[in-house]
C-alpha cells in the first residue's frame, strides 16, 4: 500500500456538513441527557442518603433534583434552538436535503443491505441517510416527550413564577396524558428509549467510521466530512 495517505489526499475533498453551533448543540444534548438519566434515577430511587443531622445542612437529594431541573431545561433550551437551526440556517443544508431520500424506497433498500453487508453503500446527498433520518427524528420526538412529561412534574412542584406560566401553557398535556402518576411513568419508560438510544448511536457511529472513509466521527467535532473528488 505505498504512498496510500498521499492518494487519499489527492482522491478525497473536505467539505463543512455541520456548523460550529450544531456540533456544539450536539454536545450540550450528549452530556446533559447522560446528566439526566443519572440524576433521574437517583430522584426514582434516592440509595445515596447522607448522615442525618439537627444542622440544616446535607442536601445530596435536592442538590441532584437542582442539577436534574437544570440539565432539562437546558436541553429543553437547545433542542429549541436545534430545531430553529435545522429548518432555517443556511449551514443546514445537508441536513435538510436528507430528507428527500426518505421518499426513495431504492436509497433504504441499498441502504439497508450495506448495513447488512451484502451490497455496496449507496451514494448519500446531505449528511444523513434514511435509517438515520427517521432514527433522528424519532430522537427528537422522544426528546419532545421526556420536556412535555418534565415540564408537568416541574409544575406539579413550583405554582408560582415560571411553574405558574409552565401549567397554563402545558396542563393540556397532563390532562392528555390521563393525570400526573401517567405523565410520571411515561417519563420513566422514556429514559429507557434513551439508554437503549445510546450505544446503538455510538455503535454506528463507530462502525460507519471504521468502514467508510469519509470522516466518520471526527465530523461532529470538525464540522468535516470527506468526499470523492470527480476531478482527480
Ligand atoms: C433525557 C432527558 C431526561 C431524562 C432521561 C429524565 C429522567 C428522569 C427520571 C428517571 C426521573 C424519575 C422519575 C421517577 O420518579 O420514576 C425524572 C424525574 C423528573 N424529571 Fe426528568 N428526565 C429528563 C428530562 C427532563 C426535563 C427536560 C425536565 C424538565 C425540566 C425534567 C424534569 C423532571 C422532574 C421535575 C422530575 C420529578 C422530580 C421529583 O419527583 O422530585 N426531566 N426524570
Amino acid at each position: 500500500m505505498k504512498n496510500s495517505s498521499c492518494e487519499d489526499k489527492r482522491e478525497f475533498q473536505a467539505y463543512k456538513e455541520f456548523s460550529g453551533l450544531t456540533r456544539i448543540f450536539h454536545w450540550i444534548r450528549a452530556f446533559s441527557i447522560f446528566g439526566l438519566i443519572f440524576t433521574g434515577f437517583y430522584i426514582a430511587f434516592p440509595f445515596l442518603q447522607p448522615e442525618p443531622s439537627p444542622q440544616p445542612t446535607n442536601f445530596l437529594q435536592a442538590y441532584v433534583r437542582s442539577w436534574h431541573l437544570f440539565l432539562g431545561f437546558a436541553l429543553i433550551g437547545v433542542s429549541i434552538f436545534r430545531v430553529y437551526l435545522f429548518i432555517f440556517d443556511k449551514t443546514s443544508h445537508p441536513e435538510r436535503i436528507s430528507f428527500l431520500q426518505c421518499l426513495s424506497p431504492r436509497v433504504w433498500i441499498d441502504q439497508i443491505k450495506a448495513y447488512l453487508l451484502v451490497g455496496k453503500h449507496p451514494h448519500i446527498e446531505g449528511a444523513y441517510n434514511p435509517l438515520q433520518f427517521v432514527t433522528y427524528f424519532i430522537l427528537a420526538v422522544l426528546v419532545l416527550i421526556i420536556s412535555l412529561t418534565g415540564v408537568v412534574l416541574y409544575y406539579n412542584v413550583y405554582h408560582n413564577g415560571l411553574g405558574a406560566v409552565l401549567e397554563i401553557c402545558f396542563k393540556w398535556f397532563e390532562v392528555l396524558c390521563g393525570g400526573l402518576a401517567n405523565i410520571r411513568m411515561i417519563h420513566h419508560i422514556v429514559t429507557w428509549a434513551f439508554i437503549i438510544f445510546i450505544p446503538v448511536h455510538i455503535y454506528m457511529v463507530v462502525w460507519n467510521s471504521l468502514r467508510y472513509p469519509n470522516g466518520g466521527a471526527d465530523a461532529m467535532i470538525s464540522g468535516l466530512r470527506y468526499k470523492k473528488d470527480l476531478k482527480v
